[in-house]
C-alpha cells in the first residue's frame, strides 16, 4: 500500500493559497495609514524635544503638554489641531517655526492615534 504523504504538499499549498488572502488583509488594516507613519516621523523630528508624543508619555519640557492630553480633550478636533498648526501665530514662542499643509495633516493624523476612550486628560 502506498502512503498518502504525496497529497499533503498539495493540500499545504491550498490551504496556503486559502489561508493568505486573509492573512494579508488582516495585516493591512493593522498597519497605520502612511499618513501616521509620516506624521509619527515628523514629530519625533521636531516635535518630541518639548512633547511627549506616544501614548502616557511625559513631556520633556514640562511647559509642553503631551500629545494625549492634547487629543483627548473634549474640545480638540481635527479642525482645531489643524487650524492651531497652521496659524504659526498661535504657537507659543517657544514653537515659533512653520510646518507645511501635508505635513500638519499626518501630525493631526497622528496625533488622532493617541485618543483612547475613557482617557483623562491630566491637564
Ligand atoms: C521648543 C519646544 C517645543 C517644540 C519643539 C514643539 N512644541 Fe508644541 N508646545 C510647546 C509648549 C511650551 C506648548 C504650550 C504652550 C501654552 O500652553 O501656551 C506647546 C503647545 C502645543 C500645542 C497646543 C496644545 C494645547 O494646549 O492646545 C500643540 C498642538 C503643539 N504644541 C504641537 C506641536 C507640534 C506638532 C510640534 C512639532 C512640529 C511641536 N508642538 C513642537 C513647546 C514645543
Amino acid at each position: 500500500m502506498k502512503p498518502a504523504l504525496p497529497v499533503l504538499p498539495a493540500l499545504a499549498a491550498l490551504l496556503a493559497a486559502a489561508l493568505t488572502p486573509s492573512a494579508s488583509q488582516a495585516a493591512a488594516a493593522n498597519r497605520p495609514a502612511p499618513a501616521v507613519t509620516r506624521g509619527a516621523a515628523f514629530a519625533a523630528a521636531h516635535c518630541a524635544a518639548c512633547h511627549g508624543i506616544t501614548a502616557n508619555s511625559s513631556s520633556p519640557n514640562p511647559e509642553a503638554p503631551p500629545w494625549d492630553d492634547i487629543v483627548n480633550r473634549p474640545g480638540t478636533t481635527a479642525r482645531t489641531l489643524v487650524a492651531f498648526l497652521t496659524d504659526a501665530h498661535n504657537y507659543p514662542a517657544a514653537m515659533d517655526f512653520t510646518v507645511d499643509r501635508r505635513a500638519i495633516r499626518n501630525i493631526a493624523a497622528y496625533m488622532f492615534t493617541l485618543r483612547k476612550p475613557g482617557y483623562k486628560p491630566t491637564r
